[in-house]
């Protein structure tokens, strides 16, 4: 569980790619254990839900968008997502293999 007392505006927003399994869901996880909110990216809408379902448990927003990362038009609509509320993204990471 989060011990981030802040509000969700306040939460920093983490974009991970390649998060529904393996390294990038470790990363997604240790993030949300440290308060960020998140945006998950993985071809499977499947995938994403399952992975969303457990990271919320550690009491942050996740929303999970698929995309392809490799097809320019999905990557493209995928990255200029912004989070309602926030300012911006405040880390990304490639791990999709
Ligand atoms: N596991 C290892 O021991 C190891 C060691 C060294 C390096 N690596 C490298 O680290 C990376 C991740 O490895 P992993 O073991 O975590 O892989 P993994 O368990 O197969 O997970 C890959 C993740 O990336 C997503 N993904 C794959 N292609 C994608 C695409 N084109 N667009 C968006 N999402 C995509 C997958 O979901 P979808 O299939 O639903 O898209 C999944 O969420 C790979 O590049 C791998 O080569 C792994």
């Amino acid at each position: 569980m989060s011990d981030d007392a802040s509000g969700p505006e306040d939460r920093p927003v983490a974009l991970v790619t390649g998060a529904s399994r393996g390294f990038g869901f470790l990363l997604a996880r240790e993030l949300a254990e440290r308060g960020h909110d998140l945006v998950l990216c993985a071809r499977s809408a499947g995938g994403l839900d399952a992975a969303r379902a457990d990271l919320e448990r550690h009491g942050v927003q996740v929303l999970g968008v698929p995309a392809d990362i490799g097809v320019a038009a999905e990557a493209g609509g995928w990255s200029t997502r912004r989070w309602p509320g926030s300012a911006g993204w405040t880390f990304w990471s490639a791990t999709q293999g």
